[in-house]
């Protein structure tokens, strides 16, 4: 029953100037105008396939008979070939108009085989490792018969509180923005339409990483200057050429994401002019009666469609409610039309309409993912992703002519908590746990002690004598300790965010054996782990390193790899420092030392990070020279060529990776002390000196305006560089727009 008045108030609520329409080919048009209204709401629903224990994946009876209706618009869930391919089989020989259907899956870091965390694939600040692993992953899903992924996560996070942190980039949206485009475009190629490319649906649209107090499904209440510069950068990156975008649940400025205008309507069609199709989170307009938003399925399907939403996941509200409130007024049919519109013309895209059955042949032989280079791929990224956070008395690398090495720790010995969380079918990928990879990397005259706990947060007084006893007979010690793998992701976000349990006293009963000791620290966000930064002497943090994480581990841990990632997130002291990160705006009182009184100061802590954003050590050391600049002014169309000398001042070859940071230092309003802007890789034997050159553009320091529009007034801009945000040396130029 639909309440009339109560719909025509949400509508008013909703009320927005309609977004230029997604233009669609003679083609499109023609299947519009034969479609029913049912077929057109149908088309708009996507439907989660059935699971059951004893089926696995498979299409009810009832879910079949809708599609036949021509009742669906693509399905969830799907990583079964034959269920893939029975659906498509039946959506274009058995309708009436015989629309192909999509094929969706979460590939989120890989899909057989698993690549690190994107969190730990940001910290490998390496855009082509990144772009090959989606690529690989995409081929795989597509022997599933997957043809669209909700992935990537563009979500920008500033609290490592929230478990969704590990999906994402980081903290920086510039960073974030560059990843969004190399795995956008490492799903669907250059073209959509080719029988290899599947089509990308990043998510969540809207600031779903400004959730509050770190927690999923609730209120991202910031400012639109902040949705602008700090959340949207990586969805607007991909807003050209993404075939999807998947809504954010949260609310933004009241409204949730699956229905809210201003976002779906405003910045994305009329700002950005995407075509793209905009999808609900699993379940989103299910939500909003709790979000107390809606007072049912058919007010929320309302919601959805005068909101800017096409395809509705895993309700049916679209194609169940829809007819009737367009045939009563309610909903716009205009709207409707619109919204089909959009989706075929993105079947179109993908080459859909042409051959439904394309990608099915491109993957008849999918291959084994040894003989791909899968591994060996996954293998390389998970050794760029580790970021050696300390290394006291150059305890790392081991030494190679170890006779015994002891690793202790709920992670010694488990490979599937190598993965991580969302790990597609990557539990069949074989994955290689640290003992394994130390065994292997080590071979047979080295004896590899494993010492497991059972549990994550407590240990048993045999476990740690056992591990004592090992660690002080042991020439080298790896602690294999963090968070479990279900300690990050979709709704696991943390109020403390240190070492589980009782992980911190082990790690100081084990570092007192006084062995060679180095903490290799899994998780899916920065820890705030104060105490083992003060014990441990070595500590490399290896994310969830995804299938071969043992292997690349034990290869970075005996020096046959350097690690050469830095952090794409700051590290908190404690979690009462969040949000900490290194582009927050000046105070008129900083923090020069600490304690101090009547300063930005917290009495019981000082300000600064555990680590700074950006910061990551090698094998050796590193001097910086101060930066030099081409000239003293920037005008709007020039460039300004910023240079360092970089010098290898250890004992070893190594990589540096220069840094470069901006602020506009008088501006009318107050900026960012700093905004990550650019990276460069310097390779160098001891001794030797290297330069490297940044090219700073206008474009670097614009800030939103009004509207869509991105600019800086004439004024000082500061360049820093460095090896991390937290120690850079300065420049500073005047821009003369
Ligand atoms: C809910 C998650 O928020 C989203 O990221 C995911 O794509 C869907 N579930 C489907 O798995």
């Amino acid at each position: 029953m639909i309440r009339r008045a109560v719909l025509l108030a949400f509508l008013a609520l909703v009320a927005q100037p309609r977004d230029a329409a997604v233009a669609a080919s003679a083609r499109v048009e023609a299947l519009l105008a034969r479609m029913t209204i049912e077929e057109k709401a149908g088309q708009l629903s996507f439907e989660t396939a059935d699971w059951s224990p004893a089926r696995d994946l498979y299409l009810s009876d009832e879910a079949e008979e809708r599609l036949r209706q021509g009742l669906i618009g693509g399905f969830f869930n799907m990583h079964e070939r034959h269920v893939a391919r029975r659906a498509q089989e039946i959506a274009v020989r058995e309708t009436r108009l015989g629309i192909p259907v999509l094929l969706g899956y979460d590939v989120v870091h890989g899909y057989h085989t698993v690549f690190p965390m994107p969190i730990g694939q940001a910290a490998a600040f390496d855009l082509a490792a990144v772009e090959a692993a989606e690529r690989i992953a995409a081929l795989e899903a597509l022997g599933d018969g997957v043809n669209i992924t909700f992935s990537p996560m563009l979500d920008n996070s500033r609290d490592p509180r929230w478990g969704r942190t590990a999906e994402g980039a980081g903290e920086s949206a510039w960073w974030g923005a560059q990843l969004a485009a190399a795995r956008v475009r490492g799903f669907q190629t250059a073209d959509l339409a080719g029988p290899t490319a599947i089509a990308a649906c990043p998510k969540h649209l809207g600031a779903n990483g400004a959730s509050k107090g770190g927690l999923d499904y609730t209120s991202a209440e910031i400012t639109e200057r902040e949705l602008r510069e700090a959340h949207l950068p990586p969805f607007r990156a991909v807003a050209g050429f993404a075939a999807c975008f998947m809504a954010a649940f949260n609310t933004y400025d009241s409204v949730p994401g699956a229905v809210n205008p201003f976002i779906l309507r405003r910045i994305l069609r009329e700002e950005w002019r995407s075509t793209a199709v905009v999808m609900s989170d699993f379940g989103a307009l299910d939500e909003l009666e709790r979000h107390g938003v809606a007072d049912g399925p058919a007010s929320a399907a309302a919601l959805g469609l005068a909101g800017g939403l096409q395809m509705d996941m895993a309700t049916r509200f679209f194609a169940t409610e829809l007819p009737a409130l367009v045939r009563a007024g309610l909903a716009s049919g205009a709207d409707l039309d619109s919204a089909v519109r959009t989706v075929l013309a993105l079947k179109e895209r993908m080459g859909l309409l042409d051959d439904p059955f394309a990608r099915f042949a491109a993957s008849e032989e999918p291959g084994n993912p040894e003989r791909l280079g899968h591994r060996a791929a996954a293998e390389a990224l998970a050794e760029r992703s580790f970021v050696l956070l300390k290394n006291a008395g150059d305890v790392l690398p081991f030494a190679r002519d170890v006779r015994t090495v002891a690793v202790i720790g709920p992670h010694a010995d488990d490979p599937t908590e190598m993965l991580g969380t969302w790990i597609g079918r990557g539990i069949f990928s074989k994955p290689v746990s640290v003992a394994a990879g130390l065994r292997a990397v080590l071979g047979p005259g080295v004896e590899v002690i494993a010492v497991p706990f059972a549990a994550f947060d407590a240990v048993s007084d045999a476990e740690l004598e056992t591990a004592l006893a090992a660690a002080r007979r042991a020439d080298a010690v790896v602690l294999a300790v963090g968070e479990a793998a279900a300690m990050s992701g979709e709704a696991a976000s943390r109020t403390d965010i240190d070492l589980p349990g009782v992980q911190s006293s082990v790690a100081r009963a084990v570092v007192a054996m006084g062995r060679p000791t180095a903490a290799v620290v899994f998780s899916g966000r920065p820890l705030a782990m104060e105490r083992l930064s003060a014990d441990a002497p070595a500590i490399l943090m290896a994310w969830f390193p995804g299938t071969m994480g043992g292997t690349a581990l034990a290869r970075v841990l005996f020096g046959l790899a350097e690690p050469t990632g830095r952090m794409p997130m700051t590290t908190p002291r404690a979690v009462g420092q969040i949000p900490v990160h290194h582009d927050r705006l000046p105070s008129g009182r900083p923090a020069v030392k600490w304690p101090d009184i009547y300063s930005s100061n917290y009495i019981d802590r000082p300000t600064t990070p555990l680590y700074p954003f950006g910061h990551g050590l090698g094998y050796t050391s590193f001097a910086f020279s101060p930066p030099r600049l081409a000239a003293g002014t920037l005008d709007a169309s020039g460039s300004l060529a910023v240079s360092v000398e970089v010098r290898n001042t250890g004992a070893r070859t190594g990589t540096a990776m220069a840094q470069l940071y901006l602020r506009n230092r008088v501006a009318p309003i107050s900026r960012p002390m700093q905004m990550f802007r650019g990276f460069r890789r310097v390779t160098l034997v001891p001794g030797e000196s290297g330069t490297v050159t940044f090219t700073v553009t206008p474009d670097m320091f614009a800030y939103w305006q009004e509207g869509d529009r991105f600019a800086a007034p004439a004024g000082p801009i500061d360049v820093m560089i460095g090896p991390s945000a937290g120690e850079v040396q300065t420049a500073q130029f005047r821009y003369v727009p």
